[in-house]
């Protein structure tokens, strides 16, 4: 299995290109279901977990033409082939369950799995059923998989969430683009990944207005035709980067950063003593000598602070001057960072879902234990900021979600190796 080495201490310094986000290319990939015409994706995250939902898709039917390294995906489902999607596939990346909407509103029938826990929670999918019911399906469940059923075609639906989700918010849109009548979707997700996935599902001909409002509306359409869409840039990954940068010290440019997508943390990087500048094209970071201050998060849907940049700012106020406190909001059990942070010399407290974290002068490398794809890439921020040098295993975590992540550090400076094996 790869490792990845760091030998910490290095400034960051020069340009991130951002890539298109993974969680909403995932969706986007979703959406080519809907329709027999083709579906033509730029600014494609060439990422483990975009390649094995298009693995997914060929054998649901979809005819996908993405060459090796291309950001540029064409998709076709011209005809639905299969409508399962087994065990073995939705277990390893829990996106994949966002084929039955789609599979449920083209053909009227589908058996996905459901996608059990993993490593951050529990992470029930019973909102996306209850939304599906709403519109007419019928669901069974039978022995780990979900059984859809809507044979005379999924109705529209006044459907009200009792509390915001991303993917619940997702996979009711892509559902209700071929549903007859309208559907409102109440307390739905505001996140910029829901905004792209209408953009690209209105480039397609459907109907829907207010993706990034709490009310979602959408008016059925007959049938879906062909659409060329750009995957909205990675608001995690420009985060990441900019924690990074903030955390190693240097001057780096993330070209393509949406300020406004990552507004929370900026605010954050601000109070810290973090100089934020967003420019034309982009958003620069820089941050001179000197102890960054303590600061708190509490992490909420968006425009909060989002859950997926948790552990990373973690790793960066292991460093801070005085106490910050982390609330986690969305998953029960995402601190599995603080031990392999405290590896590092870092001060963690955890108490259910608070973690207090006090910032300690320095750190010191370590080998470290990646548990999901944010952690993982917290520990790499942490070994950019500590002494000597950090390996980080089980690298596939970081594979699934971040592109060339050695590439990007190592063109700023970074002293940063994939070790193969
Ligand atoms: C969540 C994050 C998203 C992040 C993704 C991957 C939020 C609001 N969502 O999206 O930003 O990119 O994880 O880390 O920050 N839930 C239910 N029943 C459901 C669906 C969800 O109880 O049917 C719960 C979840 O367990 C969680 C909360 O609702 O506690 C929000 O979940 P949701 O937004 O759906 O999760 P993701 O779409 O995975």
């Amino acid at each position: 299995m790869d490792r990845i080495a760091i030998v910490g201490g290095a400034p960051l310094n020069g340009v991130i290109p951002i890539s298109g986000a993974k969680n909403s290319a995932l969706k986007v990939m979703a959406a080519a279901l809907l329709s027999d015409q083709p579906l033509i994706l730029e600014n494609m995250p060439n990422l483990a977990d975009t390649r094995f939902m298009a693995d997914l898709l060929s054998s649901l039917g979809v005819s996908v033409d993405w060459p090796a390294g291309d950001s540029t995906a064409t998709l076709r489902a011209r005809e639905i082939v299969s409508t399962i999607a087994p065990y073995d596939l939705v277990r390893k990346m829990r996106a994949t369950f966002n084929v039955l909407g789609p599979l449920l509103a083209r053909v009227g029938h589908a058996t996905v799995s459901l996608p059990g826990g993993c490593a951050i929670g529990a992470r029930p999918v019973d909102l996306h059923l209850k939304a599906f019911e709403a519109m007419g399906a019928d669901i069974h469940i039978d022995s780990g998989y979900v059984k859809a059923a809507a044979l005379r075609g999924l109705k529209g639906a006044d459907i009200t969430f009792p509390f915001v989700s991303v993917g619940a918010t997702e996979h009711a849109m892509l559902a209700a683009t071929l549903a007859k009548g309208r559907t409102v979707l109440r307390n739905a997700a505001r996140e910029p990944e829901i905004v792209d996935l209408a953009d690209c599902l209105n480039a397609m001909g459907a109907q829907i207005a207010g993706a990034g409002e709490e009310v979602i509306e959408i008016d059925g359409v007959e049938s879906l035709s062909s659409a060329r869409h750009r995957v909205v840039g990675d608001r995690i990954e420009a985060g990441t980067y900019a924690i990074a940068a903030a955390a190693a010290g240097g001057d780096v440019f993330l070209k393509g950063a949406q300020a406004a997508h990552i507004a929370a943390l900026l605010q954050k990087l601000e109070q810290a003593g973090v100089d934020v500048r967003p420019q034309g094209g982009g958003v620069r970071i820089a941050r001179a000598n000197g102890r960054l201050r303590a600061v708190d998060v509490n992490t909420e849907p968006f425009p909060g602070f989002p859950t997926d940049l948790q552990a990373q700012f973690m790793a960066l106020m292991t460093l801070a001057d005085g106490v910050s406190t982390f609330k986690e909001n969305i998953f029960e059990n995402r601190f599995m960072h603080a031990p392999e942070l405290s590896r590092l010399g870092a001060s963690i407290a955890v108490h259910g879902n608070e973690a207090q974290v006090t910032g300690v002068e320095r750190l010191l490398g370590a080998p470290v234990m990646a548990t999901d794809l944010r952690a993982s890439v917290s520990l790499v921020i942490a070994g950019l900021a500590a002494e000597g040098e950090t390996e980080v295993n089980r690298v596939y975590h970081l594979d699934r979600g971040f592109e060339r992540l050695e590439r990007k550090l190592g063109d700023c400076g970074a002293r940063i190796e994939r070790r193969q094996g």
